[in-house]
């Protein structure tokens, strides 16, 4: 039997297999949890199994880069073509170059004059394998790419369900469960940015427990899909979603794909783990490391468009009087935007609202101590503003179609140099005459068209290269991504923001729900938490502020509603809730995180490690026994003693033995009531 060349990538829990040849892409031979080291599938896979009856007589393995036309009947890595022709792909030659924990795959098809490089990177500290895919056309036609996928990984024979995610404005990260069968799955977005619609990731459960997750670094349409193989494992897909003549590729020209992160561990919250490393060390902090996430004060849901400088300026010395650090002025700030009819692209203070601009309005949190952040939406414009008086051809059409609003508005075509320089110029004036250091960049519409000629993709890095020129000159500032809540949460743009906005649905029971599907992928330093008004202005639901604060604390905390109408014993425990958070955010925001369902509407959170843990136990509905379930603690070790201590509340100590395996006793909580515990090892 020969001996192929094995590329074997090694993180601290998984491993990677490939079988490499010199005239063939890659085969994939093994993904998943970590084998011993030096462990190799042994012979080559072709002379390992018998060609089954009616086959074709040259047997097609998954590969890393499966083509169309040569043997391989499952989903092709490319679809593409030169005028009709050249639509088949297959590698004539390889060369697999490695260095260190990564390694490139450079593929040439000199039939179709097709190169596609691989980079494939395993990040040992995060045990994420980062995908993506470089295509070049060498021919001398030009080359039509409908699909290019970013990673083809495999999935074991027992894999048997995927969760994905679907939503809507004020109802993001809803799990959707399917189980994996004959059928083709399939999740598909085309709305022009992440959406709220389709996260582009998911996680996939074995029999045995262990779970592979996946999630595309994209902020635009995407496809991932999952088929079952012939040899009974499956195939799992990431890539852009083109758009029908988006990618027409001259001689020469290269396609590069957004990146795919997979990672592998032995149940979804070692998945989320992983996903938190991976998108850590994507984070580009201000100065390189993140400061203490500050609690924001944002004006939103407390003032709406009804701007008023004195009462803006009470406001912020009221909230930096309960501990607020980050006053952020939402939408309605700017020239003539008394509703969400007019004014998007007018990026200058309204006059009537603020005579002197925002500079006394500014001055005036910064000099509470307080620093000052700002709303923003410049992708888009309304046809009633002066940008879109002055330049009516700025905004996306298709000619002989009327223009579709949505919320009014129109988006702006980034790829035209002028309007991204005028966006530029017209926030680095901002920037540059006002004490600013954070925005809040929203994006509050799905694109219809993206021009007469498709340019989704084109839009998307636009936004991301001029996200990139504001933080590059002006480096302290942070950016905060926001698409009508949580309609732009994605590892792509994870390296040029520095928080999501995950939802404009404040009602913390709804928001428990909301956070445990963005804690799959995201780090809770990341996740924007307010606590809102009650009644919730998105439900109309009414809980008390303890339960609130309590569902909010966990992530980037701030606060949406007036607090100068907060008094008494409700401003004190405000107050209060706020130290806490202080006391507790780097323990929070710089551990793991692990969520789990206790049963009887018990759902709870812990952040930490095995030496410490912060507990969030929520109830969400009341209960339904006599005695409500134990909270088994699986992060606990159980050589080791625990003091637990419930907030305000005695402590007492614990064999971790038992708190793992048993449980801790669940205090008395009714519908809509937490409880926050402290467990510290003795
Ligand atoms: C979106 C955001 C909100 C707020 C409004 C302002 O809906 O999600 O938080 O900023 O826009 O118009």
């Amino acid at each position: 039997m020969s001996q192929p060349d094995w590329l074997i990538l090694n993180g601290r829990f998984v491993t990677a297999i490939l079988e490499c040849s010199a005239t063939d892409a890659p085969l994939w031979r093994y993904w998943g949890p970590r084998l011993a080291d030096g462990a190799t599938p042994g012979a080559a896979l072709r002379e390992t199994r018998p060609l089954p009856t009616f086959s074709l007589d040259f047997d097609q393995p998954l590969s890393i880069f499966p083509g169309l036309g040569v043997g391989w009947f499952g989903q092709s890595a490319l679809l593409a073509h030169r005028a009709g022709e050249d639509w088949t792909f297959q590698a004539t030659s390889c060369l697999v170059e490695r260095d260190g924990n990564a390694a490139t795959i450079i593929l040439r098809d000199d039939v179709a004059a097709i190169d596609v490089e691989i980079l494939l990177k395993l990040d040992p500290a995060s045990d994420v394998l980062t995908l993506s895919t470089k295509l070049t056309n060498k021919g001398d036609q030009p080359l039509d790419v409908h699909w290019l996928a970013a990673g083809n990984v495999p999935l074991p024979s027992d894999a048997k369900a995927v969760r994905s995610y679907g939503g809507r404005h004020n109802g993001e990260f809803v799990a959707i469960d399917d189980p994996l069968s004959r059928s083709l799955w399939r999740r598909e977005n085309r709305r022009g940015l992440t959406s709220h619609d389709a996260f582009p990731g998911a996680i996939v459960t074995c029999d045995d427990g262990t779970t592979y997750g996946a999630q595309f670094a994209w902020s635009g349409n995407h496809a991932q899909q999952i088929e079952w193989l012939d040899d009974g494992r499956w195939h799992w897909q990431m890539g852009e979603w083109l758009a029908p003549g988006e990618v027409a590729l001259e001689p020469g020209e290269a396609l590069e794909t957004p990146e795919m992160l997979v990672t592998c561990a032995a149940d979804a919250n070692g998945v989320a783990q992983n996903f938190h490393a991976a998108i850590r060390s994507r984070t580009n902090w201000p100065g390189g490391t993140m400061k203490p996430r500050p609690v924001h004060l944002n004006t939103w849901e407390g003032f709406y468009f009804n701007h008023d400088e004195a009462a803006l300026k009470d406001l912020a010395t009221s909230a930096a009087e309960v501990g607020i650090e980050r006053f952020v002025l939402d939408d309605g700030w700017f020239a003539g935007r008394n509703d969400d009819r007019t004014s998007l692209g007018d990026w200058w203070p309204d006059a009537n609202k603020y005579p002197n601009g925002l500079k006394p309005l500014a001055d005036h949190v910064t000099g509470l101590g307080m620093e000052f952040g700002l709303w923003v939406e410049p992708e888009m414009v309304n046809p009633d503003s002066e940008l879109c008086r002055t330049y009516p051809d700025w905004a996306f059409c298709v000619q002989g179609r009327p223009a579709i609003t949505a919320r009014n508005q129109l988006v702006l075509d980034l790829t035209r140099p002028e309007v991204c320089d005028y966006l530029y110029q017209k926030i680095a004036d901002l920037l540059a005459t006002l004490p600013i250091s954070y925005l809040k960049w929203d994006h509050n519409r799905d694109l219809t068209v993206a021009g007469q000629r498709p340019k989704y993709r084109a839009q998307v890095q636009e936004a991301y290269a001029l996200m990139a020129r504001i933080t590059a000159a002006f480096p302290h500032v942070e950016i905060e991504a926001c698409a009508g809540g949580g309609g732009r949460i994605d590892a792509g743009i994870a390296r040029y923001t520095h928080r999501f906005w995950v939802s404009d649905n404040n009602d913390a029971t709804s928001r428990i729900a909301i956070q445990r599907g963005f804690l799959q992928f995201m780090p809770p330093e990341l996740m924007g938490a307010h606590i809102g008004a009650a009644p919730s202005h998105a439900t109309g639901r009414v809980q008390s502020l303890n339960f609130r604060s309590m569902v909010a604390l966990p992530g980037h905390l701030g606060v949406e509603f007036d607090v100068r109408k907060v008094e008494g014993a409700q401003r004190e425990a405000l107050k209060s809730w706020i130290a806490t958070y202080k006391t507790m955010r780097d323990q929070l925001h710089g551990g793991k995180v692990w969520t789990g369902d206790a049963g009887d509407s018990l759902l709870w959170q812990a952040h930490g490690d095995e030496g410490e843990v912060i507990l969030f136990l929520y109830r969400t509905l009341p209960t339904a026994l006599r005695y409500s379930p134990a909270i088994r603690l699986p992060m606990l070790s159980e050589k080791r003693r625990y003091r637990v201590t419930p907030l305000g509340k005695e402590a007492s100590d614990h064999d971790g033995a038992w708190l793992k395996a048993a449980g801790l006793p669940s205090p008395p909580l009714r519908g809509e009531q937490a409880q926050i515990f402290r467990i510290i090892a003795l």
